[in-house]
C-alpha cells in the first residue's frame, strides 16, 4: 500500500535537547492516525516537522513517496498537506466566507488577488458555501471570524481544510477549549474527513475517548520517542504504554 505520508529516522534537537528521536512511521492513504503522549512528548514538534515549519536535525519526510524534507511549508501544501494549528490560524478580521473562499481560490489555482474580482469566481464562492454548510456554519457565513465562539472557530478551520482540497490533514488538539457538549459534533465532522472526503488524517488529541473512537491506529510518543504504533485495542493493552501513562487516565 502506498503511504500518504511517512517519516524515516526523523529527529529534532534544539540547543542540545532531544525533542524527537528516530521516529519512523508510515500513514496509509485514507487512514486516521491518532497521536497521543504526555505533555511535552513532542507531538506538536512532529507536526512542525511534517508541515515544514521546522527542519529536522536528521531523517526524511515523504508525501506520496516524494521526499519533501527540504520543501517549504507552502510547497508541501501544494503536494497535498494541510494543517490546523494548536492555536487558531484563521483571519480574524475576515468573514467566515472570505476565510474559506481564500482557501478554495488558492486550491483552484485562481488569482490570489484577494479582493479584486473575487466574487466573479462564482464556482469558488459556491464551493466555499458548500464547505461552510458541511461544518454547520452557513448561518455564520458573513460573520467576522474573530467573533466566533471557540467551537465555531474549529469548525471554520475544518471548512478551510475542506476548501483547500488537501489530501493530508494535520489536526493538533482540535477539541482543545471546546465545551463538552460540542465535542461529539466535532468528532463527527472530523470522522467525515475520512469517510466522506477520503482524507488522510493525523490527529493529536488529549481526549483519549475521542482518539479511540476515530483512529485506525494510534502512535504513542513519549520523551520524543515513538513507543508504539498499533490498533487502538493493542495500544491500550500495551504494558509499555500503560507504564508511560502512570498517573494519567488511559
Ligand atoms: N522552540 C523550542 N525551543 C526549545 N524547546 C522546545 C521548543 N519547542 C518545543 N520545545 C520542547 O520540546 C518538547 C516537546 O514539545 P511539544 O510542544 O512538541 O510537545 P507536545 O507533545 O505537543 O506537548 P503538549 O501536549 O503540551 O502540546 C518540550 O519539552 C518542549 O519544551
Ligand atoms: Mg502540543
Amino acid at each position: 500500500m502506498i503511504s500518504a505520508i511517512s517519516v524515516n529516522d526523523l529527529s529534532l534537537s534544539i540547543g542540545g535537547a532531544k525533542i524527537l528521536d528516530g521516529i519512523t512511521l508510515s500513514v496509509n492513504k485514507n487512514e486516521t492516525l491518532g497521536i497521543i503522549g504526555p505533555n511535552g512528548a513532542g507531538k506538536t514538534s512532529l507536526f512542525n516537522l511534517l508541515s515544514g515549519v521546522r527542519q529536522p536535525t536528521r531523517g526524511q519526510i515523504f508525501i506520496n513517496d516524494l521526499d519533501v524534507t527540504s520543501l517549504k511549508p507552502y510547497e508541501r501544501a501544494k503536494v497535498g498537506l494541510a494543517r490546523t494549528f494548536q492555536t487558531s490560524s484563521i483571519f480574524a478580521n475576515l468573514s467566515c466566507l472570505e476565510n474559506v473562499r481564500i482557501a478554495a481560490q488558492a486550491a483552484n489555482g485562481k488569482s490570489m488577488n484577494l479582493t479584486k474580482n473575487a466574487y466573479k469566481f462564482t464556482d469558488v464562492v459556491a464551493h466555499a458555501h458548500e464547505c461552510l454548510a458541511k461544518v454547520g456554519l452557513s448561518p455564520r457565513a458573513m460573520q467576522v471570524a474573530g467573533s466566533l465562539s471557540h467551537g465555531d472557530k474549529r469548525r471554520l478551520e475544518i471548512a478551510i481544510v475542506l476548501a483547500s482540497k488537501s489530501e493530508i490533514v494535520l489536526l493538533d488538539e482540535p477539541m482543545a477549549g471546546m465545551s463538552v457538549e460540542n465535542v461529539p459534533e466535532l468528532v463527527e465532522i472530523i470522522r467525515s474527513l475520512k469517510t466522506e472526503h477520503n482524507k488522510t488524517v493525523l490527529i493529536v488529541e488529549h481526549h483519549l475517548e475521542v482518539i479511540l473512537g476515530l483512529a485506525d491506529r494510534i502512535a504513542v510518543l513519549n520523551y520524543g520517542e515513538l513507543l508504539v504504533c498499533d490498533t487502538p485495542q493493542n495500544v491500550i493493552n500495551n504494558p509499555v504504554v500503560q507504564s508511560a501513562y502512570i498517573g494519567e487516565a488511559l
